[in-house]
C-alpha cells in the first residue's frame, strides 16, 4: 500500500517511507467515505467521539450511519453535496456539527478527486475534533476580556470624573483641592499603565515568548537593592532583613526578571503581610533557594493552589493589587527552569520560596 493511497477499503495501515501509520493512534477522529458516501473506515477516536462503533458504521451510507447536522438542524451530507458545485472544490473548512443527541464536534472534510484537478470525487476524508476544549478556552478568554475591561474601567472612570469636574468648575476649587484631584488622576493613570505592563507580561508568559538573557547575578545584592528602594520610598528600614546562609554558587540569571520577582514578593509581604519582611538566600543541591517571609496571617492551606492564578486576589481586592503579581512571578521563575511554592513561615506568616538552577551562559 502506497502512502498516498490511504485507507481504500478494509486496509487502515499505510507504509509512508519509514513511518508506519496506524490511524487508530491518531488523536483526532478519522472517517473515510467512498465517492458516494459509503463509510469505508472509522478510526478509534472517531468511534469515541461519535459514539458509533465501526461495526455499525462500516458499509452504510453516512446519511444513515452518521447523520451529522449543523447548529440549525440541517443535514450536513446534503449541504456538502460532493458532486455538485465547482469541480475543483477540494475541501470544506472545519465547522461545528453534531449527531442527534450528541455533543458538538469540529468536522473538517477533504474531497479527494481523480484526477486531482477537476476529476470526480472518489473519496471523502473527514476529521473530527472534540469541540468542548475549544468552547472552554473561548469561555475562559471571554472571562479574561471582561475582567481586564473591568479592571481598566475603574481607574479610567475616576480619571474621567476628576478631569471633567476640574474642567467644569475650575474656578470653584482651591489650589489644595485641585492638587488632591490631580494626584488621584496621576495615581490612577499609573495604575492603568501598570496593569497594561502586567498584562503584556502575562501574554508573553502564556505564549511562551518570554526570553531569558542570562548574566551573572548576585541575588543578595539584588535583594538589598530592592529593600533600599522601598526604604527610599518611605518604608521603615527595620521592616526588612536580608540574610545569606552558606556559600552561594555563581548564578546565571536574567537580572531584570530577578528584580521583578523579588520586588513583587517584597511588595506582597508589605501589603498583604505584617511585621518584618525577611529574605533568606541559601544554596541548595542544584542551585539557589530564596525565601521571602513576613509575619502576617499567611496564606491558608486551601488557598495555596489559587494564589498563583491570574487575577486571583484574597482580601487584597481592597488593597489595590491587580492579582497578576504572583502569576507573573511564577512564570518568571519557571522561565528560569525554577520552581516556586508557598507555605507557612517558621514564625507564622507567609513564606514564598523559589529555587533557581545556577544556569549557564550557554543555555536559556
Ligand atoms: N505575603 C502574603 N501574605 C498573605 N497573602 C498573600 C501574600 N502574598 C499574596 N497573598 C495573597 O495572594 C493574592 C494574590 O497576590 P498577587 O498575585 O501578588 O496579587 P495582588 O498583590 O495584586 O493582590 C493577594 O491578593 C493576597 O490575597
Ligand atoms: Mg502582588
Amino acid at each position: 500500500m502506497r502512502c498516498d493511497d490511504t485507507p481504500g477499503g478494509t486496509q487502515e495501515r499505510a507504509d509512508c517511507g519509514s513511518a508506519y501509520i496506524d490511524v487508530d493512534e491518531l488523536p483526532e477522529g478519522l472517517i473515510v467515505l467512498d465517492g458516494d458516501g459509503v463509510v469505508l473506515s472509522v478510526n478509534r477516536a472517531a468511534e469515541r467521539l461519535t459514539g458509533v462503533t465501526r461495526r455499525v458504521a462500516l458499509g452504510r451510507h453516512i446519511g444513515d450511519g452518521l447523520p451529522f447536522r449543523d447548529a440549525d438542524g440541517r443535514d450536513w451530507w446534503k449541504s456538502l453535496d460532493p458532486h455538485g458545485g465547482l469541480a475543483i472544490r477540494s475541501r470544506q473548512p472545519e465547522r461545528p456539527l453534531h449527531l442527534p443527541g450528541r455533543p458538538e464536534l469540529l468536522v473538517a472534510t477533504r474531497l479527494v478527486r481523480r484526477p486531482e484537478r477537476g476529476g470526480p470525487v472518489v473519496r471523502i476524508v473527514i476529521t473530527l475534533r472534540d469541540a468542548s476544549a475549544r468552547a472552554r478556552l473561548e469561555r475562559s478568554r471571554a472571562d479574561l476580556v471582561s475582567t481586564v475591561a473591568h479592571e481598566l474601567r475603574s481607574p479610567l472612570t475616576s480619571v474621567k470624573g476628576f478631569t471633567a469636574t476640574l474642567l467644569a468648575k475650575w474656578e470653584r476649587f482651591s489650589d489644595a483641592q485641585k492638587l488632591v484631584m490631580l494626584e488621584t488622576v496621576n495615581a490612577d493613570a499609573d495604575r492603568v499603565t501598570r496593569l497594561i505592563t502586567e498584562l503584556l507580561d502575562v501574554s508573553r508568559i502564556e505564549s511562551g515568548r518570554l526570553q531569558i538573557h542570562r548574566q551573572v547575578v548576585d541575588i543578595p545584592a539584588r535583594a538589598r537593592r530592592i529593600v533600599a528602594g522601598r526604604v527610599a520610598a518611605g518604608e521603615r528600614e527595620d521592616r526588612f532583613h536580608v540574610e545569606v546562609r552558606g556559600e552561594l554558587p555563581e548564578t546565571w540569571l536574567d537580572q531584570d526578571k530577578i528584580d521583578q520577582i523579588l520586588a513583587n514578593l517584597v511588595e506582597n509581604g508589605l501589603r498583604h503581610g505584617r511585621g518584618t519582611v525577611t529574605i533568606v538566600v541559601e544554596p541548595v543541591e542544584w542551585g539557589v533557594a530564596v525565601s521571602v517571609r513576613d509575619q502576617g496571617e499567611g496564606v491558608a492551606p486551601e488557598l495555596v493552589g489559587r494564589v498563583f492564578r491570574q487575577f486571583w486576589r484574597g482580601n487584597g481586592r481592597r488593597r489595590g493589587g491587580t492579582g497578576l503579581g504572583l502569576f507573573i512571578v511564577k512564570g518568571l521563575v519557571e522561565a528560569h527552569g525554577g520552581t516556586i511554592s508557598v507555605q507557612r513561615a517558621p514564625g507564622g506568616g507567609a513564606e514564598f520560596r523559589f529555587i533557581l538552577p545556577t544556569g549557564a551562559p550557554d543555555f536559556g
